[in-house]
């Protein structure tokens, strides 16, 4: 997961309402520099969203709002290369272990990132990052836990992501900005490019530099 996370600083959360806009908008984000993918599966097309996007050169497309292990297994069998969820529950886990799916959990609290480091993750999503303190409760969070690196999500946009990605405990940052279902009906492409390209422009290159380093980087988690 370490690995997905350093390609760009940035990963679109997508809720994808239209199939016909899977490749199309795969293809926008891609071509703006922002080629890990995160489509929530929050709508009726997602998992065929995801089968058609994963064929589109350079795109690495995860799987969001994953909640149980019956939803990893659907979005692996779409062609998922990782999972996120906003939390995570020991089932989904164990069954993301087992099919060696990398998996990006949630966390917001101490305590839900002691089970997470107990499970052997040191790359958590913290959610909801704005509405749970924002920067402020990542930089006090970084005292216990110096070995945790976080990809904040919810509430976070091209104006205040750079507030994020400067903390040494960011990896990435993740968020629905880059593609707004506003754009996506009305097939403005161009437009979501020039997003993308610009949340590709945020810095966090002191993380992904140092992918030569990582001792984590081979872990499935
Ligand atoms: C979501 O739930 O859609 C994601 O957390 C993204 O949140 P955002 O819209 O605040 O970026």
């Amino acid at each position: 997961m370490h690995m997905i996370c350093r390609q760009a600083p940035v990963i679109p959360v997508l809720v994808i309402e239209d199939l016909a806009h899977a490749v199309p908008l795969a293809e926008a984000l891609v071509a703006g520099g922002l080629p890990v993918l995160e489509v929530a599966l929050r709508t009726p097309v997602a998992l065929q969203a995801m089968s058609l996007m994963a064929r589109v050169p350079g795109a690495t497309i995860g799987a969001g709002n994953v909640m149980t292990a019956k939803h990893a297994m659907e979005a692996l069998q779409a062609g998922a290369t990782f999972a996120t969820s906003p939390g995570f529950a020991h089932s989904l886990i164990d069954c993301c272990k087992e099919h060696g799916f990398p998996l990006l959990p949630g966390a917001a609290t101490a305590s839900e990132i002691m089970q997470l480091l107990d499970r052997g993750f040191d790359l958590i999503k913290f959610f909801p990052a704005a509405a749970t303190g924002g920067v402020a409760t990542l930089k006090a969070l970084g005292a216990p836990f110096p070995q945790i690196h976080f990809c904040p999500t919810g509430g976070i946009s091209q104006s205040n992501a750079h507030e994020y990605l400067e903390l040494v405990n960011v990896a990435c940052v993740s968020g629905s900005w880059p593609a707004p279902l506003e754009l996506q009906k009305a097939e403005l492409w161009g437009d979501i490019r020039q997003l993308a390209h610009q949340a590709r422009q945020l810095n966090n290159g002191h993380h992904r530099s140092a992918a030569n380093d990582e001792p984590h980087s081979a872990k499935v988690e």
